[in-house]
């Protein structure tokens, strides 16, 4: 290897996002259900934003992210100031953020898998080191004397996702709480909630209370899920004072495009939009539930806008025979569930039609 490259920047890996319709090249009719988009496209009050902002492509956009930090303090009604919140492009670059900021070579990370793969990828392009303490079965509950143990002198970050990408578990109040009050104050607890908006369990909870506590505990969000707004790159976090003002650092001049600025503030107005998405969410969760039962499919109950299962044969010949099917969907055993397959909740159709796929794979097996 040449010896001006870092050695650790291969030791992360490469994250392989889900595949785009185009890459497919097929002209058949294909349900994509395998990156936890949005089911219906984005949010209307953004794109009519975005189209406004195109006249005006030849200034360079505003010098920073205040006026969508102050639209998310507004969002938040002002439980915590403008000052608190940072954006970036995407909730992956938020993660960057965290990462470039807290870890580095000799310095660990914990994560608890099956999660999100950008978590080990980047902190191993930092150099630091990371330590799983796998969610534990049957339900994939977080291991709170687990990580307590595994922390070390070295430990800066260790991350949390609620609800959970891709098991689809969320981390409970009582969880939570008893890892905050116990964790030693040379770290701090991620907590990302991207998929805050489709939970509904009475004891979910996200980091603004803990925020507003004083405790060492950072948010991370996106636009890319609940507003539909994926090609963008928008995403945001919030956190102590003192953290927050640090990881701003990161917004160097003109770090967001003028187009996802007018998105970002559009869509935090747009409530029609999320209360419909969210509502049809909640109620085809329940319809998918109950075609998996009938099926007999192996499945965990989700907190998301996705369903994982297991089925009963190889996660990648299942992928293979469900888009052959025309349903897209994805196999997540590199994100340490293996086996299973994570699939996104569509449109009612979207979704009749992935239950009639399943029908149909499943018994081609059992023949
Ligand atoms: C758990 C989790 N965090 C963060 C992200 C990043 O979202 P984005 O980079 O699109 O904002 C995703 C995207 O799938 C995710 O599943």
């Amino acid at each position: 290897m040449n010896k001006l490259f870092k050695p650790y920047l291969q030791n992360g890996g490469t994250y392989k996002g889900g595949k785009t319709l185009s890459e497919l090249d097929t002209d058949k009719k294909i349900y994509k259900l395998s990156s936890n988009e949005h089911p219906f496209g984005p949010s209307p009050k953004a794109v009519a934003a975005v189209k406004k902002a195109a006249n005006n492509f030849h200034f360079y956009p505003d010098r920073n992210g205040a006026r969508l930090q102050t639209a998310l303090a507004d969002f938040y009604q002002n439980e915590i100031p403008a000052e608190q919140f940072f954006t970036g492009n995407s909730g992956s670059e938020i993660l960057d953020f965290i990462i470039r900021g807290f870890l580095g070579e000799g310095l660990e990370a914990i994560i608890c898998n099956p999660a999100f793969g950008i978590y080990n990828m980047f902190s191993g392009w930092q150099g630091a080191t990371v330590k799983d303490v796998p969610l534990l079965a049957p339900n994939f509950r977080l291991d709170v004397p687990g990580i307590l143990n595994a922390i070390t002198d070295q430990t800066r970050v260790i991350f949390l996702t609620s609800p959970n990408n891709p098991t689809g578990s969320y981390i409970p109040r009582a969880g939570l709480e008893a890892l905050l009050d116990q964790v030693p104050e040379h770290l701090v607890v991620v907590l990302d909630e991207v998929y805050y908006k489709f939970a509904d369990a009475s004891d979910y909870v996200t980091a603004m209370e803990y925020v507003k506590k004083g405790h060492q505990i950072i948010a991370v969000n996106s636009f890319s899920k609940i507003y539909g707004l994926a090609a963008l790159r928008i995403g945001y976090g919030y956190s102590t004072p003192e953290i927050a003002e640090y990881l701003l650092m990161y917004n160097r001049p003109f770090l967001l495009n003028q187009l996802s600025i007018e998105a970002g503030i559009a869509a935090l107005s747009d409530e029609d939009f999320v209360q419909e998405t969210v509502a049809m969410i909640q109620s085809e969760r329940l319809k998918i539930y109950a075609g998996l039962d009938a099926l007999g499919v192996s499945y965990w109950k989700s907190q998301g806008n996705f369903i994982l299962i297991k089925p009963s044969i190889p996660s990648k010949v299942f992928e293979a025979a469900m888009l052959n099917e025309g349903i897209m969907v994805r196999p997540v055993d590199n994100f340490g569930a293996p086996g299973c397959v994570r699939v996104t909740i569509g449109t009612p159709e979207a979704n009749a039609a992935y239950l009639e796929a399943l029908k149909k794979v499943i018994s081609i097996v059992v023949n």
